[in-house]
């Protein structure tokens, strides 16, 4: 097997503004081919560890104050988040930004210039994509901002696919959908991963829908991992089995997040 994974991040601590610790020695990694949970209720540091592997901390007056993280053996630190694109890794932010005044064909190019192809080239990516999205081949010459949330994200999820990515960090893809969008969006991604090889890092919430995919995961809590495992054991801990682990600070009287110790067992 490989000596190093595919994404490594090895002890890391976060800093906004020089002042809000928001990770603090995180720890994870990414094998080729895999599809990895990371999991946390709100706050708990999902986004944050995301944009530090992905090099979009500092623009939000963020920064990594200790620790690496290496991609594919290399370190990443100084690389800009167009190079990281270009090496293999984007990001799908959270809360799909899609470009609202753009149709959706318009907001696919965009994820494709970077790599500078030729008309023929966009051409069959953007066929790609709406095979792998039949329904933004309907809504293509619809304003993007006039579209379904699903379909934003998927949007969102193309427009990524169009740079023929190796990994996608994907932020919160299930936040604010119908469950049966959540589904799709899912398949989707596990077929992607199944058909051609797209490893993802996946930021969730709803902890029961993305351990049916991923075959690992980590559990953020205040900027800590305070469980990892397989999806399988993972899926046992009392704690996960509520849907959303964000449960303690949303609405509907789910029960509260527990405390740190309460992960203990895994
Ligand atoms: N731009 C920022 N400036 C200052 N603090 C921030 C910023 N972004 C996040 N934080 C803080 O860092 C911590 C981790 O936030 P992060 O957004 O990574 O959590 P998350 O797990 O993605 O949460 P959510 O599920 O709500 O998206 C929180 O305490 C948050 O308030
Ligand atoms: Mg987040």
């Amino acid at each position: 097997m490989n000596a190093s994974p595919f994404l490594q991040v090895t002890d890391i601590e976060a800093l906004y503004g020089q002042a809000i610790l928001a990770l603090r020695g995180v720890s994870l990694k990414v094998d080729e081919g895999a599809i990895v949970a990371l999991l946390g209720a709100n706050g708990a540091g999902k986004t944050t560890t995301l944009k530090a592997i992905s090099n979009l901390l500092a623009s939000e007056r963020g920064a990594l104050s200790r620790g690496s993280i290496t991609w594919r053996g290399e370190a990443t630190r100084h690389l800009d988040p167009a190079d990281l694109v270009a090496k293999g890794i984007v990001q799908v932010l959270e809360g799909r930004h899609v470009f609202p005044q753009l149709t959706v064909e318009e907001n696919l190019l965009t994820g494709g210039f970077l790599r500078r192809p030729s008309k023929r080239r966009l051409r069959e990516d953007l066929d790609r994509i709406y095979n792998w999205f039949p329904r933004l081949k309907q809504r293509r010459k619809s304003r993007a901002g006039l579209t379904s949330g699903g379909e934003q994200q998927m949007v969102a999820i193309g427009r990524a696919l169009m740079a023929r990515p190796s990994m996608i960090l994907l932020d919160e893809p299930s936040m604010g959908l119908a469950p049966q969008i959540v589904e799709e969006i899912f398949e989707i991604v596990a077929a992607l991963n199944r058909e051609e090889g797209v490893s993802f890092l996946l930021a969730e919430q709803n902890a029961a829908t993305a351990l049916r995919y991923a075959t690992y995961g980590y559990v953020l809590e205040g900027g800590r991992v305070v469980a990892q495992g397989t999806a399988e054991k993972l899926n046992q801990l009392e704690v996960l089995q509520d849907a959303y682990l964000g449960a303690a600070n949303g609405a509907s009287g789910r029960r509260a997040l527990p405390r740190a110790s309460r992960y203990a067992q895994v």
